[in-house]
Protein backbone atom coordinates (compact mmCIF):
# COMPACT_ATOMS: atom_id res chain seq x y z
CA UNK A 1 0.00 0.00 0.00
CA UNK A 2 1.59 3.50 -0.80
CA UNK A 3 1.37 6.11 1.30
CA UNK A 4 -0.79 9.50 0.65
CA UNK A 5 1.72 11.35 -0.19
CA UNK A 6 3.47 8.52 -2.41
CA UNK A 7 0.34 8.65 -4.32
CA UNK A 8 0.56 12.03 -4.81
CA UNK A 9 4.03 12.13 -6.01
CA UNK A 10 3.08 9.05 -8.29
CA UNK A 11 -0.14 11.13 -9.97
CA UNK A 12 3.19 14.09 -9.84
CA UNK A 13 5.41 12.69 -11.82
CA UNK A 14 2.54 10.67 -14.50
CA UNK A 15 1.71 14.47 -15.57
CA UNK A 16 4.77 15.45 -16.20
CA UNK A 17 5.70 13.30 -18.18
CA UNK A 18 2.28 13.16 -20.18
CA UNK A 19 0.81 16.53 -19.28
CA UNK A 20 -2.77 16.52 -19.92
CA UNK A 21 -4.87 17.31 -21.75
CA UNK A 22 -2.14 17.44 -25.06
CA UNK A 23 -4.47 19.63 -26.60
CA UNK A 24 -2.56 22.00 -29.10
CA UNK A 25 -1.44 25.48 -28.82
CA UNK A 26 -2.87 28.26 -30.42
CA UNK A 27 -2.15 31.94 -31.16
CA UNK A 28 -5.70 32.86 -30.55
CA UNK A 29 -8.65 32.21 -28.64
CA UNK A 30 -9.74 28.77 -28.72
CA UNK A 31 -12.66 28.10 -31.15
CA UNK A 32 -16.36 27.86 -29.92
CA UNK A 33 -16.90 27.91 -26.08
CA UNK A 34 -17.98 25.06 -22.98
CA UNK A 35 -21.06 27.37 -21.63
CA UNK A 36 -19.77 26.19 -17.97
CA UNK A 37 -17.19 27.88 -18.47
CA UNK A 38 -19.11 31.18 -19.04
CA UNK A 39 -19.88 32.97 -15.91
CA UNK A 40 -23.10 34.13 -16.75
CA UNK A 41 -24.49 31.44 -18.90
CA UNK A 42 -23.44 29.03 -16.14
CA UNK A 43 -25.41 31.37 -13.49
CA UNK A 44 -28.01 31.17 -15.44
CA UNK A 45 -28.38 27.60 -15.48
CA UNK A 46 -28.42 27.43 -12.01
CA UNK A 47 -30.44 30.24 -11.16
CA UNK A 48 -32.61 31.58 -13.73
CA UNK A 49 -31.10 35.09 -13.86
CA UNK A 50 -27.98 36.78 -15.07
CA UNK A 51 -25.53 37.49 -12.12
CA UNK A 52 -25.41 40.82 -11.00
CA UNK A 53 -21.16 41.17 -11.53
CA UNK A 54 -19.01 40.42 -14.49
CA UNK A 55 -15.60 41.08 -12.20
CA UNK A 56 -15.00 37.78 -10.94
CA UNK A 57 -12.61 35.62 -9.34
CA UNK A 58 -12.25 32.35 -11.07
CA UNK A 59 -10.28 29.39 -9.83
CA UNK A 60 -9.17 26.16 -11.96
CA UNK A 61 -8.14 23.72 -9.86
CA UNK A 62 -6.00 20.91 -11.16
CA UNK A 63 -5.93 22.88 -14.47
CA UNK A 64 -3.35 20.88 -16.44
CA UNK A 65 -2.16 22.20 -19.48
CA UNK A 66 -4.79 25.17 -19.37
CA UNK A 67 -6.74 23.98 -22.03
CA UNK A 68 -10.10 24.90 -19.59
CA UNK A 69 -8.09 27.50 -17.65
CA UNK A 70 -7.66 29.42 -21.32
CA UNK A 71 -11.66 28.99 -21.67
CA UNK A 72 -12.17 30.39 -18.79
CA UNK A 73 -10.14 34.14 -19.53
CA UNK A 74 -11.16 34.33 -22.99
CA UNK A 75 -15.45 33.57 -21.86
CA UNK A 76 -15.40 36.21 -19.15
CA UNK A 77 -14.10 39.05 -19.78
CA UNK A 78 -13.60 41.06 -16.67
CA UNK A 79 -12.35 37.94 -14.48
CA UNK A 80 -9.38 37.12 -12.91
CA UNK A 81 -8.17 33.86 -13.02
CA UNK A 82 -6.08 31.46 -11.51
CA UNK A 83 -4.90 27.99 -11.91
CA UNK A 84 -3.66 25.65 -9.84
CA UNK A 85 -1.70 22.28 -10.46
CA UNK A 86 0.75 19.98 -8.68
CA UNK A 87 2.64 18.97 -12.14
CA UNK A 88 5.34 21.10 -12.90
CA UNK A 89 5.29 19.72 -16.01
CA UNK A 90 1.42 20.56 -17.34
CA UNK A 91 1.69 24.04 -15.87
CA UNK A 92 4.32 25.18 -17.81
CA UNK A 93 2.28 24.15 -21.02
CA UNK A 94 -0.47 25.83 -19.48
CA UNK A 95 1.12 29.01 -19.11
CA UNK A 96 2.54 28.87 -22.59
CA UNK A 97 -0.92 28.35 -23.87
CA UNK A 98 -2.22 31.04 -22.24
CA UNK A 99 0.66 33.55 -23.44
CA UNK A 100 0.04 32.46 -26.64
CA UNK A 101 -3.59 33.22 -27.24
CA UNK A 102 -3.49 36.45 -24.94
CA UNK A 103 -4.79 34.94 -22.32
CA UNK A 104 -3.43 37.25 -19.98
CA UNK A 105 -5.87 37.49 -16.63
CA UNK A 106 -4.49 34.27 -15.12
CA UNK A 107 -1.78 33.14 -12.76
CA UNK A 108 -0.64 29.95 -11.82
CA UNK A 109 0.73 28.47 -8.77
CA UNK A 110 2.35 25.00 -8.22
CA UNK A 111 0.15 23.69 -5.49
CA UNK A 112 -1.79 21.12 -4.24
CA UNK A 113 -5.63 21.14 -4.13
CA UNK A 114 -5.07 20.33 -0.06
CA UNK A 115 -3.10 23.54 0.29
CA UNK A 116 -5.20 26.16 -1.56
CA UNK A 117 -5.32 28.07 1.96
CA UNK A 118 -2.16 29.41 0.60
CA UNK A 119 -3.55 32.13 -1.90
CA UNK A 120 -5.65 34.36 -0.18
CA UNK A 121 -9.55 35.02 -0.99
CA UNK A 122 -12.43 33.40 -2.14
CA UNK A 123 -13.84 32.43 -5.63
CA UNK A 124 -17.42 33.42 -7.16
CA UNK A 125 -16.60 30.09 -9.76
CA UNK A 126 -14.55 26.98 -9.24
CA UNK A 127 -13.88 24.77 -11.98
CA UNK A 128 -12.47 21.13 -11.13
CA UNK A 129 -12.78 19.09 -13.65
CA UNK A 130 -11.27 15.02 -14.01
CA UNK A 131 -9.18 15.82 -10.68
CA UNK A 132 -10.74 14.65 -7.70
CA UNK A 133 -11.26 11.43 -8.49
CA UNK A 134 -6.76 11.05 -9.00
CA UNK A 135 -6.33 12.35 -5.14
CA UNK A 136 -5.50 10.15 -2.64
CA UNK A 137 -8.18 11.68 -0.64
CA UNK A 138 -10.73 13.01 -2.76
CA UNK A 139 -13.00 14.16 -0.07
CA UNK A 140 -10.38 16.10 1.94
CA UNK A 141 -9.48 17.74 -1.34
CA UNK A 142 -13.13 18.71 -1.65
CA UNK A 143 -13.18 19.80 1.63
CA UNK A 144 -10.29 22.13 0.80
CA UNK A 145 -11.41 23.69 -2.22
CA UNK A 146 -14.91 24.51 -1.13
CA UNK A 147 -13.71 26.81 1.86
CA UNK A 148 -12.48 28.75 -1.25
CA UNK A 149 -16.29 29.47 -2.54
CA UNK A 150 -17.81 32.74 -2.03
CA UNK A 151 -21.55 32.84 -0.62
CA UNK A 152 -23.33 32.41 -3.63
CA UNK A 153 -20.81 31.40 -5.92
CA UNK A 154 -20.29 28.34 -8.40
CA UNK A 155 -18.17 25.22 -8.00
CA UNK A 156 -18.47 23.01 -10.90
CA UNK A 157 -16.70 19.34 -10.72
CA UNK A 158 -16.69 16.52 -13.20
CA UNK A 159 -15.49 13.10 -11.64
CA UNK A 160 -15.70 9.51 -13.08
CA UNK A 161 -18.37 7.44 -13.16
CA UNK A 162 -18.13 3.69 -12.13
CA UNK A 163 -20.93 2.38 -14.48
CA UNK A 164 -19.43 2.82 -18.00
CA UNK A 165 -15.82 2.93 -16.97
CA UNK A 166 -15.90 -1.13 -16.06
CA UNK A 167 -13.41 -2.06 -18.75
CA UNK A 168 -11.05 0.61 -18.09
CA UNK A 169 -10.33 -0.72 -14.72
CA UNK A 170 -10.39 -4.28 -16.12
CA UNK A 171 -7.17 -3.17 -18.38
CA UNK A 172 -5.66 -0.67 -15.62
CA UNK A 173 -5.45 -3.54 -13.34
CA UNK A 174 -4.64 -6.21 -16.03
CA UNK A 175 -1.41 -3.62 -17.18
CA UNK A 176 -0.36 -3.08 -13.74
CA UNK A 177 -0.14 -7.03 -13.41
CA UNK A 178 2.40 -7.21 -16.45
CA UNK A 179 4.17 -4.46 -15.47
CA UNK A 180 4.77 -5.66 -11.81
CA UNK A 181 8.04 -4.10 -10.76
CA UNK A 182 7.74 -1.24 -13.43
CA UNK A 183 4.57 -0.07 -12.36
CA UNK A 184 5.28 3.49 -12.29
CA UNK A 185 7.12 3.83 -15.29
CA UNK A 186 4.55 5.34 -17.23
CA UNK A 187 6.13 4.93 -20.41
CA UNK A 188 6.54 1.18 -20.19
CA UNK A 189 2.72 1.36 -19.08
CA UNK A 190 1.38 2.98 -22.58
CA UNK A 191 3.93 0.24 -24.17
CA UNK A 192 2.41 -2.80 -22.53
CA UNK A 193 -1.05 -1.32 -22.86
CA UNK A 194 -0.59 -0.91 -27.02
CA UNK A 195 0.73 -4.25 -27.08
CA UNK A 196 -2.25 -5.80 -24.95
CA UNK A 197 -4.54 -3.81 -27.54
CA UNK A 198 -2.96 -5.49 -30.36
CA UNK A 199 -2.67 -8.54 -29.05
CA UNK A 200 -6.22 -9.05 -27.80
CA UNK A 201 -9.06 -10.80 -29.87
CA UNK A 202 -11.39 -8.50 -32.25
CA UNK A 203 -14.36 -9.25 -30.07
CA UNK A 204 -12.78 -9.06 -26.58
CA UNK A 205 -15.38 -7.19 -24.70
CA UNK A 206 -12.45 -4.64 -23.34
CA UNK A 207 -11.42 -4.01 -26.91
CA UNK A 208 -14.77 -3.50 -28.32
CA UNK A 209 -15.30 -0.82 -25.68
CA UNK A 210 -12.15 0.95 -26.59
CA UNK A 211 -13.03 0.83 -30.30
CA UNK A 212 -16.39 2.36 -29.88
CA UNK A 213 -16.35 5.04 -26.94
CA UNK A 214 -12.37 6.07 -26.81
CA UNK A 215 -10.49 4.68 -29.59
CA UNK A 216 -10.49 8.86 -31.46
CA UNK A 217 -9.45 9.87 -28.11
CA UNK A 218 -6.62 7.43 -27.59
CA UNK A 219 -3.88 7.81 -30.12
CA UNK A 220 -2.05 10.27 -28.22
CA UNK A 221 0.20 8.33 -25.56
CA UNK A 222 -1.35 11.36 -22.73
CA UNK A 223 -4.89 10.37 -23.50
CA UNK A 224 -4.04 6.69 -23.17
CA UNK A 225 -2.01 7.40 -20.26
CA UNK A 226 -4.73 9.34 -18.53
CA UNK A 227 -7.08 6.66 -19.24
CA UNK A 228 -5.24 2.89 -18.58
CA UNK A 229 -1.85 3.98 -16.47
CA UNK A 230 -2.95 5.91 -14.22
CA UNK A 231 -1.71 4.92 -10.42
CA UNK A 232 -4.39 6.43 -8.58
CA UNK A 233 -8.52 6.72 -9.93
CA UNK A 234 -12.13 6.42 -7.72
CA UNK A 235 -14.64 6.04 -9.85
CA UNK A 236 -18.45 6.93 -8.28
CA UNK A 237 -22.05 5.94 -8.06
CA UNK A 238 -24.60 8.07 -7.76
CA UNK A 239 -24.33 6.96 -3.18
CA UNK A 240 -20.91 7.51 -3.12
CA UNK A 241 -20.61 10.59 -5.06
CA UNK A 242 -23.33 11.76 -2.69
CA UNK A 243 -21.08 11.25 0.15
CA UNK A 244 -18.46 13.17 -1.59
CA UNK A 245 -20.92 16.40 -1.65
CA UNK A 246 -22.38 16.46 1.54
CA UNK A 247 -18.68 16.03 2.63
CA UNK A 248 -18.05 19.33 1.03
CA UNK A 249 -20.96 20.90 3.16
CA UNK A 250 -22.04 22.84 0.04
CA UNK A 251 -25.52 22.76 -1.82
CA UNK A 252 -26.22 20.45 -5.04
CA UNK A 253 -27.86 22.83 -7.23
CA UNK A 254 -28.44 20.08 -10.60
CA UNK A 255 -26.06 18.57 -13.17
CA UNK A 256 -24.51 20.48 -15.81
CA UNK A 257 -25.56 17.64 -18.21
CA UNK A 258 -29.23 17.78 -17.56
CA UNK A 259 -29.82 15.64 -21.06
CA UNK A 260 -28.60 12.22 -19.70
CA UNK A 261 -30.75 12.84 -16.19
CA UNK A 262 -34.28 12.86 -17.84
CA UNK A 263 -36.33 9.98 -17.24
CA UNK A 264 -38.79 10.42 -19.90
CA UNK A 265 -36.12 9.79 -22.41
CA UNK A 266 -35.78 5.78 -20.70
CA UNK A 267 -39.36 4.67 -20.04
CA UNK A 268 -41.69 7.91 -20.80
CA UNK A 269 -43.79 5.79 -23.12
CA UNK A 270 -45.33 3.57 -19.99
CA UNK A 271 -47.39 6.04 -17.82
CA UNK A 272 -47.54 3.86 -14.75
CA UNK A 273 -43.69 3.04 -14.82
CA UNK A 274 -43.51 7.07 -14.75
CA UNK A 275 -46.15 6.96 -12.01
CA UNK A 276 -44.16 4.25 -9.97
CA UNK A 277 -41.12 6.87 -9.91
CA UNK A 278 -42.84 9.77 -8.35
CA UNK A 279 -42.54 8.28 -5.23
CA UNK A 280 -39.14 8.02 -5.77
CA UNK A 281 -36.25 10.57 -3.63
CA UNK A 282 -34.50 13.03 -5.99
CA UNK A 283 -30.93 10.61 -5.31
CA UNK A 284 -32.99 7.51 -5.84
CA UNK A 285 -34.50 8.72 -9.29
CA UNK A 286 -30.67 9.53 -10.22
CA UNK A 287 -30.02 5.68 -9.29
CA UNK A 288 -32.94 4.43 -11.53
CA UNK A 289 -31.49 6.50 -14.40
CA UNK A 290 -27.82 5.39 -14.33
CA UNK A 291 -28.81 1.94 -13.47
CA UNK A 292 -31.28 1.98 -16.85
CA UNK A 293 -28.56 3.60 -18.89
CA UNK A 294 -25.06 2.86 -17.71
CA UNK A 295 -22.91 3.90 -20.37
CA UNK A 296 -22.80 7.17 -17.67
CA UNK A 297 -18.83 7.63 -17.86
CA UNK A 298 -18.62 10.90 -15.43
CA UNK A 299 -20.59 12.92 -13.52
CA UNK A 300 -21.14 16.71 -13.83
CA UNK A 301 -22.57 18.90 -11.75
CA UNK A 302 -22.50 22.63 -9.91
CA UNK A 303 -22.57 22.89 -5.98
CA UNK A 304 -22.77 26.40 -4.22
CA UNK A 305 -22.37 27.82 -0.64
CA UNK A 306 -26.07 29.41 0.02
CA UNK A 307 -27.43 31.62 -0.22
CA UNK A 308 -27.81 32.02 -3.84
CA UNK A 309 -31.28 33.50 -5.28
CA UNK A 310 -33.57 31.42 -7.66
CA UNK A 311 -36.20 32.68 -9.73
CA UNK A 312 -38.48 30.12 -11.72
CA UNK A 313 -40.57 32.75 -13.69
CA UNK A 314 -43.69 31.33 -12.94
CA UNK A 315 -45.31 34.78 -11.57
CA UNK A 316 -46.55 36.46 -15.08
CA UNK A 317 -45.76 39.87 -13.81
CA UNK A 318 -42.04 38.82 -12.71
CA UNK A 319 -41.40 37.83 -16.16
CA UNK A 320 -43.29 40.27 -18.42
CA UNK A 321 -40.80 42.86 -16.41
CA UNK A 322 -37.91 40.91 -17.28
CA UNK A 323 -34.78 42.23 -19.92
CA UNK A 324 -33.85 39.37 -22.18
CA UNK A 325 -31.28 38.84 -24.19
CA UNK A 326 -30.08 35.94 -26.77
CA UNK A 327 -28.10 33.31 -25.18
CA UNK A 328 -24.22 34.02 -25.29
CA UNK A 329 -23.21 30.50 -26.50
CA UNK A 330 -24.98 29.04 -29.68
CA UNK A 331 -23.66 28.68 -33.02
CA UNK A 332 -24.74 29.30 -36.60
CA UNK A 333 -27.05 32.41 -35.40
CA UNK A 334 -28.54 34.27 -37.27
CA UNK A 335 -30.69 31.54 -38.33
CA UNK A 336 -33.57 29.48 -37.77
CA UNK A 337 -31.79 26.40 -37.64
CA UNK A 338 -28.80 26.80 -35.12
CA UNK A 339 -26.53 25.07 -32.60
CA UNK A 340 -27.67 25.58 -28.58
CA UNK A 341 -25.37 26.30 -25.84
CA UNK A 342 -24.45 22.29 -26.04
CA UNK A 343 -24.15 22.17 -29.75
CA UNK A 344 -27.45 20.44 -30.12
CA UNK A 345 -29.26 21.10 -33.67
CA UNK A 346 -32.47 22.98 -32.89
CA UNK A 347 -34.89 24.70 -35.12
CA UNK A 348 -36.52 28.31 -34.39
CA UNK A 349 -39.73 28.74 -35.07
CA UNK A 350 -40.97 31.76 -37.06
CA UNK A 351 -41.66 33.66 -33.63
CA UNK A 352 -39.02 32.27 -31.64
CA UNK A 353 -37.02 34.12 -34.11
CA UNK A 354 -38.40 37.50 -34.18
CA UNK A 355 -37.94 37.09 -30.45
CA UNK A 356 -34.57 36.41 -30.57
CA UNK A 357 -33.71 38.96 -32.94
CA UNK A 358 -35.58 41.67 -30.37
CA UNK A 359 -33.21 40.02 -27.62
CA UNK A 360 -29.86 41.51 -29.40
CA UNK A 361 -31.44 44.80 -29.27
CA UNK A 362 -30.99 44.54 -25.34
CA UNK A 363 -27.71 42.60 -25.71
CA UNK A 364 -26.27 46.18 -28.36
CA UNK A 365 -26.30 48.44 -25.90
CA UNK A 366 -26.29 47.15 -22.57
CA UNK A 367 -25.66 50.14 -20.95
CA UNK A 368 -28.04 52.45 -22.41
CA UNK A 369 -31.32 51.64 -20.48
CA UNK A 370 -33.36 53.52 -22.95
CA UNK A 371 -32.61 50.78 -25.59
CA UNK A 372 -33.54 48.07 -23.20
CA UNK A 373 -36.68 46.41 -23.79
CA UNK A 374 -38.21 43.89 -21.44
CA UNK A 375 -40.46 41.05 -22.25
CA UNK A 376 -43.47 42.87 -22.01
CA UNK A 377 -42.23 45.37 -24.69
CA UNK A 378 -40.84 42.78 -27.29
CA UNK A 379 -44.22 40.93 -27.16
CA UNK A 380 -46.53 44.09 -27.91
CA UNK A 381 -44.92 44.14 -31.75
CA UNK A 382 -43.65 40.29 -31.74
CA UNK A 383 -46.48 37.60 -32.26
CA UNK A 384 -45.13 35.67 -28.97
CA UNK A 385 -46.61 34.55 -25.74
CA UNK A 386 -45.41 34.06 -22.01
CA UNK A 387 -45.24 29.94 -22.36
CA UNK A 388 -42.92 30.56 -25.44
CA UNK A 389 -40.24 33.02 -23.54
CA UNK A 390 -40.61 30.51 -20.14
CA UNK A 391 -39.68 27.64 -23.47
CA UNK A 392 -36.58 29.62 -24.70
CA UNK A 393 -35.56 29.96 -21.50
CA UNK A 394 -35.50 26.61 -19.97
CA UNK A 395 -33.73 24.85 -23.25
CA UNK A 396 -30.86 28.01 -22.83
CA UNK A 397 -31.40 29.60 -25.78
CA UNK A 398 -32.04 33.14 -23.82
CA UNK A 399 -30.96 34.67 -20.52
CA UNK A 400 -33.51 37.03 -18.57
CA UNK A 401 -32.11 39.85 -16.16
CA UNK A 402 -34.17 41.66 -13.38
CA UNK A 403 -32.27 44.56 -12.49
CA UNK A 404 -30.51 45.70 -15.24
C1 LIG B 1 -6.94 14.64 -15.99
S1 LIG B 1 -6.04 16.08 -15.65
C2 LIG B 1 -7.29 17.32 -15.85
C3 LIG B 1 -6.76 18.65 -16.30
C4 LIG B 1 -7.81 19.73 -16.54
N1 LIG B 1 -8.59 20.01 -15.37
C5 LIG B 1 -8.68 19.38 -17.70
O1 LIG B 1 -9.79 18.90 -17.47
O2 LIG B 1 -8.30 19.59 -18.84
C6 LIG B 1 -5.83 16.03 -13.91
C7 LIG B 1 -4.93 17.13 -13.39
O3 LIG B 1 -5.08 17.19 -11.96
C8 LIG B 1 -3.80 17.45 -11.41
N2 LIG B 1 -3.81 17.03 -9.99
C9 LIG B 1 -3.86 15.78 -9.52
N3 LIG B 1 -3.82 15.79 -8.17
C10 LIG B 1 -3.76 17.09 -7.80
C11 LIG B 1 -3.70 17.77 -6.56
N4 LIG B 1 -3.68 17.10 -5.41
N5 LIG B 1 -3.67 19.11 -6.56
C12 LIG B 1 -3.68 19.82 -7.74
N6 LIG B 1 -3.72 19.22 -8.93
C13 LIG B 1 -3.75 17.88 -8.98
C14 LIG B 1 -2.87 16.65 -12.28
O4 LIG B 1 -1.52 17.07 -12.16
C15 LIG B 1 -3.47 16.87 -13.66
O5 LIG B 1 -2.87 17.95 -14.31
Amino acid sequence: MKTSQETAAAVERLYDTYPFPPEPLLDEPPPGYNWRWNWRAAYSFCTGQTPQREEIRIIDAGCGTGVGTEYLVHLNPQASVVGIDISAGALKVAQERCRRSGADRVEFHHLSLYDVDQIEGQFDLINCVGVLHHLPDPIRGIQSIAKKLAPGGLFHIFVYAELGRWEIQLMQQAIALLQGQNQGDYQDGVKVGRQLFEALPENNRIVKRDRERWALENHQDECFADMYVHPQEIDYNIETLFELIDAAGLEFLGFSNPRYWQKERLFGKNPELMARSEGLSERQLYRLIELLDPELTHYEFFLTRPPLKRVDWSEDNDLLAAIPERHPCMTGWPSKSLFDYDYQLVKLSDEEFKFLEACDQNGSSPEDSSQTQTVAEIIKHVNFDLDGVRSLLQRQLIMLNIDR
